[in-house]
């Protein structure tokens, strides 16, 4: 695939992605309307959606074909916007700009910034379970559901964020310690993505496996570039201010490695993620170039 036909064919799919997280958003109505106003500001304000365009993809290649997906596509999104506001909050990275606006704490006060973040979290769990009805094979749908809860949770992307906080000013980082972290607080979101998409699509128990491994892979790769661009990039690009690991005392793989070292680390995942992807031997070229394309990404 050409980089203008990936290009297109990537803005349908976040698109696409989009239509679904809109469809399951709650309504902004009656006594609570602040916190979901709250709520649908952070999740429609902006992002890449690269976790419900990987589930997405992930089902289709394994064959999935029914409307079951649609749930855990906003449910992915819900989950991954509520871990950046919470991100964002003073007690965390203390950040001001998320998806070129201002973050949810800056805009509606802090006590809604937390708010917004848990009815993010509890409506994720309220629209995945819709997928209930949507599907024929209620143990699948259950099977999702656990994947969703242990990857989010303190074994998934809040134990990440747990030991990235704790970890803020350590003198004794090492990177294993920094695999780790990125291993949890932003791998295993990515990894509940595959997973579920194959998982819906009814995949082998060694085919989910590659999945979770080959997502493990491109989720570290990623914080690694975010880490990165957090380093080289400029507020206007990211949508978030720049320097804020620094402010934040944070050891990164850049801070320990360089840039260029940084760098090859997230080219040599990148290409490991590729290479579990093509032992499926099934039609993977889509998530093979988004894979590549997230490596050289300006945001
Ligand atoms: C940001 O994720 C947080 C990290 C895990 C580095 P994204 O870069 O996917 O954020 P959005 O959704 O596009 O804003
Ligand atoms: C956080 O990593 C990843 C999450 C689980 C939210 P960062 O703190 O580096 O993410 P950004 O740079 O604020 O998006
Ligand atoms: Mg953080
Ligand atoms: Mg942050
Ligand atoms: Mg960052």
């Amino acid at each position: 695939m050409d980089s203008q036909t990936m290009g297109q064919e990537l803005k349908e799919r976040r698109e696409r992605a989009e239509e679904i997280l809109k469809e399951y958003l709650p309504y902004i109505d009656g006594e609570q309307r602040t916190v979901l106003e709250a709520m649908v500001y952070s999740a429609l304000v902006g992002g890449k959606r690269l976790r419900p365009v990987m589930m997405l993809e992930s089902y289709r290649i394994f064959g999935g074909e029914g409307k079951e997906i649609g749930p855990f596509a906003a449910a992915i999104e819900m989950i991954h916007t509520y871990s950046l506001v919470h991100d964002d909050l003073p007690a965390m990275d203390n950040d001001e700009y998320r998806r070129g606006k201002l973050t949810t704490h800056a805009k509606y006060g802090e006590a809604m910034g937390i708010l917004a973040g848990d009815g993010l979290l509890n409506f994720a769990f309220e629209t995945a379970a819709k997928a209930f009805a949507l599907s024929e094979n209620a143990g699948l749908v259950g099977q999702a559901i656990s994947i969703l809860a242990h990857k989010a949770g303190i074994y998934g992307m809040l134990g990440g964020q747990v030991i990235d906080v704790e970890s803020e000013g350590s003198p004794d980082m090492t990177l294993e310690k920094i695999t780790r972290i990125h291993t949890l607080k932003t791998a295993a979101l990515m990894e509940a993505s595959l997973m579920i998409g194959a998982v819906l699509a009814g995949a082998k128990e060694y085919e989910v496996d590659l999945m979770e491994q080959a997502a493990r892979n491109v989720g570290i790769a990623f914080q690694i570039q975010d880490d990165i661009l957090d380093v080289t990039s400029t507020q206007e690009a990211l949508g978030k201010p720049i320097g804020s690991d620094e402010r934040n005392g944070k050891t990164t793989y850049v801070s320990l490695q360089g840039l260029d070292a940084s760098a090859r680390e997230v080219r040599r995942l990148s290409r490991e993620a590729c290479g579990l992807l093509r032992q499926l031997e099934k039609d993977t070229g889509f998530l093979e170039e988004l894979f590549r394309i997230l490596t050289v990404r300006n945001n």
